[in-house]
């Protein structure tokens, strides 16, 4: 069983942290109500969804994946880059612990789970302005006990890792050739955003199908002509809040 780890929106979220993306109005009703689509696409590819309260106060607590990092044998609570979001993980490392011994990044290291990407016992970390090299040596250091490597690879104009490349399946990544050098996944089969679509590169990819924004439409016609079945979900509010399909929610097996 996958378990979805979920945070409903915040009232605040229009007070969130934005680093690429301008500030706009959030309709907070109609992002809710994007969460629970989100929320029903995981289910429907066989999630558990659990769903934490909002945290009126913490504007990005919505983006769970940022505070930890979660694999079979550990859960790394991370130290997010935006001082404003540091107090997130405490009520997530709760949860996981329900499900995982606990770890944890410390200062001055700095990680977000936005930056992490597993494929396979590999995982790819930004160098980003949120995670710092402590940070990235910390998670190294504690995933090299267990067997796995960390990598670091430099990103340029977007937030996080994870805007710029995600995986497809265990070979192929998606990826934003303006944001991140494709020879660092050279040995993947790399399918590229559509150019019209900047932002396309974030999917999650749960049982071998990827969840997508649906305003993506000709990077969908990409993905499904690699051979890799998509579902579609509107996050336009979370959107603007530089939320992306990925940050959302925390998947892991449940054992
Ligand atoms: N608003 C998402 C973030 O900047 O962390």
């Amino acid at each position: 069983m996958l378990i979805a780890i979920t945070r409903e929106v915040s009232p605040s979220v229009a007070g969130c942290e934005l680093s690429f993306v301008p500030r706009t109005e959030i309709d907070v009703a109609r992002a809710n109500a994007q969460h629970r689509g989100y929320q029903r696409a995981l289910a429907t590819l066989g999630c558990e969804v659990r769903v934490l309260d909002a945290q009126p106060d913490m504007p990005d607590a919505v983006f769970v994946e940022d505070v930890a990092v979660v694999v079979d044998e550990v859960a790394v609570m991370t130290r997010p880059g935006a001082e404003s979001r540091r107090a997130e993980g405490a009520s997530i490392a709760e949860v996981l612990r329900q499900y995982r011994r606990l770890r944890a990044i410390e200062a001055p290291g700095t990680l977000d789970g936005g930056d992490v990407l597993r494929i396979g016992r590999m995982f790819y970390v930004g160098e980003s302005a949120r995670s710092n090299a402590d940070g990235i040596a910390q998670l190294r250091s504690i995933l090299a006990e267990y067997g796995y490597t960390v990598q670091g690879v430099p990103i340029q104009g977007c937030l996080h890792l994870k805007s710029a490349v995600t995986a497809l399946d265990d070979e192929s990544v998606l990826l934003q050739p303006t944001w991140i050098d494709r020879a660092a996944f050279a040995h993947y089969r790399i399918v590229e955003v559509d150019p019209a679509e900047e932002h396309a590169a974030n999917v999650l990819c749960i049982g071998g199908t990827v969840v997508m924004p649906a305003c993506f439409p000709r990077t969908r016609a990409r993905v499904q002509g690699a051979g890799v079945d998509v579902v579609s979900v509107d996050v336009s509010e979370l959107q603007k809040a530089e939320g992306a399909v990925t940050c959302c929610s925390l998947v892991f097996r449940e054992s």
